[in-house]
């Protein structure tokens, strides 16, 4: 045993003091070939390595050899194995499967991942087998994996600190983290799932146990990284890459896709803890509009309802609710209602949820058969049991007045779950789950998945309402797949600078775990920001993919004109600038729900050699088009950017830079946002509006950002749709591809309608071509001469406009 291993092993041997030592898995003494893999046998333990996907294999591991059951309430798609080749020599079993090969070693048992080249991409630690120990309240499983030097770790969901797990470990365990900070953990959401990146080639490992788990990246012994959790299966699934976004791609594929959300759940939304009463939603509402802040919806927090209980209204102070709601939508303002899960326990007063819930049996036991009762806001409270269908086509069924009154987001929070005044401020641990197989799971099993339960019955349930209307839930907690059900945010963040920059690591990190739909609380929901940070947040979050403001109930208002009109202007630009790329933004949501990718991507997910970027916590690509450098920072210096490889222009005065070694050093005012656009990009954008229900006036904008000459990648996408229903599922829906080349004589643009179902509410198209520096001589769309463009030789920029836009075009520059 080396150092190393006598360093784990004693760091075990004190862990395992308070629950009995491991038992390592040992020789395999049985092999056996399955359809889809391979199963070995290790004395009693039995191990089964198939392969789920193309590039995705799963390991089980049965301490006693019983696998229990199979199912997951993250994983959708079902083992639909490719061609698997099995061979079996004397001192190994291999799987072989696409691009990767899994190698079953047998004296001891370790699994081990290669690519074709033999290239080591995942193995078991020599020295340390899969491992199990009993305790009281079950069995701890565990898996060791050596942790090559130079190795990079991401994921986790929204884990605090640097977006590089390496050198720390963090637990699963879903926990409202009021007021967290750098160090805390665990915080709201549980994503076992991290991406391993090495000189450009990437892994992902998923670890589908909803026990509370751990990590550990190299804290306990510097070069082995582990997981493990007490209680449930050694249950994980490795992802090939290379690429990491094709490890993300695959991922997603695994525990699902976020729908196309709502147009308008990319618009600005307005929130506070509370706007009460009714007078002062409409105050918001109206200054929103007056001062032309473009917005899309207001959130309602829990003073809007009788008592703190959920799915009530507080009629005194919102006497004309309904007609609020219809006012609201009328100034292009949808209202979004927080709806606990917590149901008030309320015997002998008339209360729907709670009456119903009680005669249905959906809320959650104790061990003894009584109520599982805790205090939260309402005070005390009683659980819906959400692990049985029933209670979750129960608890969609509530959500029917309020739909019918037109609200049209909802917000899951408090789903960890939260309780007030108790030892670990959530349920007891010995709460009962009730399954839909008639077993039950203690709270233990099922802590780090109830949130996700809560926001899939919230989504199915207005699914089943509003057939037709894309739902919009937020929820707080979540486990790996929430993503399928609900945007989300990153709970309850603090209103200062370090909290500013702990907005991208936080962002990134849950669009890398598969979670994109997510945005932080503007302005930081505990304590007032000052002016400038304030400010400075606004001008990030209009790059995050969920852009809401928030704010605790003792603070100042973080509302975009609170700090006069130097500061509103500001905000209102930045905001403005995010409706103007809405184009591109909601072209960026339909890939994400197409493919997984997310809207915020750390730079190595376009360029995984730039190892310079792999410990960038703070900027980032905004598809793969917009890179953005944000400052959140407070000192007055000049703010340092350096560039991901290639051309760039500055978004905001068309200016060229060449990615260089030594940053940029840029103007530190809130005046200046540093945003860029890539050399061979071509974004495109709208008029503005002043909310997403708004027909924009005036054409389709295309911004071309010419490459240098031959450099080709020049390239555009544009979807569209109506925005909030369904009929893009039937087909209802433009898809554009848009390219160009730069040739020595020539630039020339090309429009390819790739799927042409739906008519948006533009007809022409303005091009700007970005990087023109001189006149051209004339130029030609489908061969014939236009006439009415426009050049500027100081910005370099040709404008010009194509009639009729939505169809194959081509335009020629010719220079
Ligand atoms: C906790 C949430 O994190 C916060 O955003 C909300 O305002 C409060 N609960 C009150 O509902």
């Amino acid at each position: 045993m080396g150092l190393r291993a006598w360093i784990v092993a004693g760091a075990l041997l004190w862990a395992g003091a308070a629950h009995g030592a491991w038992t390592h898995v040992g020789d395999v003494d049985r092999t056996e070939a399955l359809p889809d893999g391979i199963e070995v046998s290790a004395g009693a333990a039995k191990l089964r390595v198939t392969v789920q996907a193309d590039g995705v294999f799963r390991v089980r591991l049965a301490p006693d050899g019983h696998f229990v059951g199979d199912a997951s309430w993250a994983v959708v798609s079902g083992a639909a194995a490719p061609t698997v080749r099995v061979s079996d020599r004397r001192d190994a079993m291999t799987v072989d499967a696409g691009d990767v090969v899994a190698t079953v070693r047998k004296s001891p048992l370790r699994v081990e991942f290669a690519d074709r080249a033999g290239r080591v991409l995942l193995a078991d630690a020599a020295d340390m087998p899969m491992a199990w120990s009993d305790t009281p309240h079950g069995r701890r499983v565990r898996g060791w994996k050596a942790m090559p030097a130079g190795e990079h770790y991401y994921g986790l969901g929204d884990k605090a600190g640097p977006l590089d797990r390496r050198g720390r470990a963090f637990t699963m365990w879903n926990t409202d983290a009021y007021a967290w900070q750098g160090h805390t953990d665990p915080l709201y959401k549980s994503i076992p799932f991290f991406i391993g990146l090495r000189a450009g080639g990437a892994y992902g490992v998923f670890f589908d146990n909803t026990h509370r788990s751990r990590f550990d990246f190299g804290q306990e012994s510097e070069d082995v990284l582990s997981f493990g959790a007490e209680g449930g299966e050694l249950d994980y699934y490795f992802i090939a890459g290379p690429q990491p976004a094709r490890v993300i791609e695959r991922y997603t594929a695994l525990t699902g896709r976020t729908p196309l959300p709502p147009m308008w759940a990319l618009g600005f939304q307005q929130s506070r803890y509370t706007y009460t009463p009714e007078a002062r939603v409409r105050e918001i509402a109206d200054t929103l509009r007056k001062e032309r802040i473009p917005t899309d919806a207001i959130y309602l927090d829990i003073d809007y309802q009788d008592g703190y209980a959920p799915f009530t209204v507080d009629r005194k102070a919102f006497p004309d609710f309904e007609r609020m709601i219809a006012d609201l939508r009328a100034q292009g303002l949808r209202t979004v209602l927080i709806t606990d899960l917590h149901i008030k326990n309320d015997p002998g007063k008339p209360y729907a949820p709670y009456d119903s819930g009680l005669r249905e049996d959906v809320f959650i036991h104790n061990p003894d058969g009584s109520l599982y009762v805790g205090p939260v806001w309402p005070g005390d409270s009683v659980f819906p049991d959400f692990t049985l269908g029933r209670v979750r086509e129960w608890w969609g069924g509530l959500y029917r007045d309020f739909v019918a009154m037109g609200a049209a987001g909802y917000w899951n929070d408090m789903n960890e779950p939260s309780v007030f005044r108790v030892p670990g401020n959530t349920m007891s641990l010995d709460a009962v789950h009730r399954m839909d197989d008639g077993s039950t799971r203690d709270h233990r099993a099922i802590h780090n998945v109830y949130g996700m339960l809560n926001a899939r019955a919230t989504y199915e349930g207005l699914l089943k309402l509003q057939p037709d209307q894309r739902p919009f839930v937020l929820t707080r907690a979540a486990y790996a797949g929430t993503q399928r059900y609900a945007a989300t945010w990153t709970g309850d963040n603090t209103a200062s600078w370090h909290h500013l920059a702990q907005s991208t690591p936080n962002l990134l990190s849950l669009g890398l775990s598969g979670y994109a739909m997510a945005g932080d609380d503007i302005g930081g929901f505990i304590g007032s920001p000052s002016a400038d940070l304030l400010t400075r947040w606004y001008q990030l979050g209009a790059f995050n993919p969920v852009f809401r403001s928030h704010a605790a109930t003792d603070t100042r208002g973080h509302e975009a004109w609170v700090d006069g009109e130097a500061h509103t202007t500001l905000r209102r630009a930045a905001i403005e600038q995010r409706y103007r790329l809405m184009p591109y933004l909601y072209t960026l949501a339909e890939e994400n729900a197409r493919t997984g990718m997310p809207l915020m991507r750390p730079v190595f997910l376009h360029y995984p050699q730039a190892e310079a970027f792999y410990g960038n916590d703070r900027d980032f690509l905004f598809g793969s088009d917009l890179f953005v450098a944000p400052v959140a920072d407070e000192r007055l210096d000049a703010h340092a950017v350096t560039l991901p490889p290639g051309t760039w222009y500055a978004f905001a005065t068309s200016q060229q830079h060449v990615a260089g070694k030594t940053p940029m050093k840029i103007d530190p005012r809130p005046t200046a946002v540093p945003v860029y656009a890539r050399a061979g990009a071509i974004v495109p954008m709208q008029p503005l509006v002043q909310h997403t229900g708004e027909t924009p006036e005036g054409p389709l904008q295309l911004q071309v950002y010419l490459p240098a000459q031959g450099a080709g990648d020049c390239r555009g996408a544009l979807y569209q749709d109506d925005g909030v229903t369904m009929a893009y599922r039937d087909g209802a829906s433009l898809r554009v591809a848009y390219s160009c080349e730069v040739s020595k004589r020539n630039v020339s643009l090309v429009s390819h309608v790739e799927y042409d179902a739906y008519t948006p509410w533009w007809k022409d198209a303005e091009l700007t071509l970005f990087g023109v520096g001189t006149r051209p001589a004339s130029i030609r769309v489908d061969g014939k001469p236009l006439s009415g463009w426009r050049h500027d030789a100081v910005a370099k920029t040709l404008t010009l406009t194509v009639r009729d836009a939505r169809r194959d075009w081509r335009v020629d520059v010719l220079r």
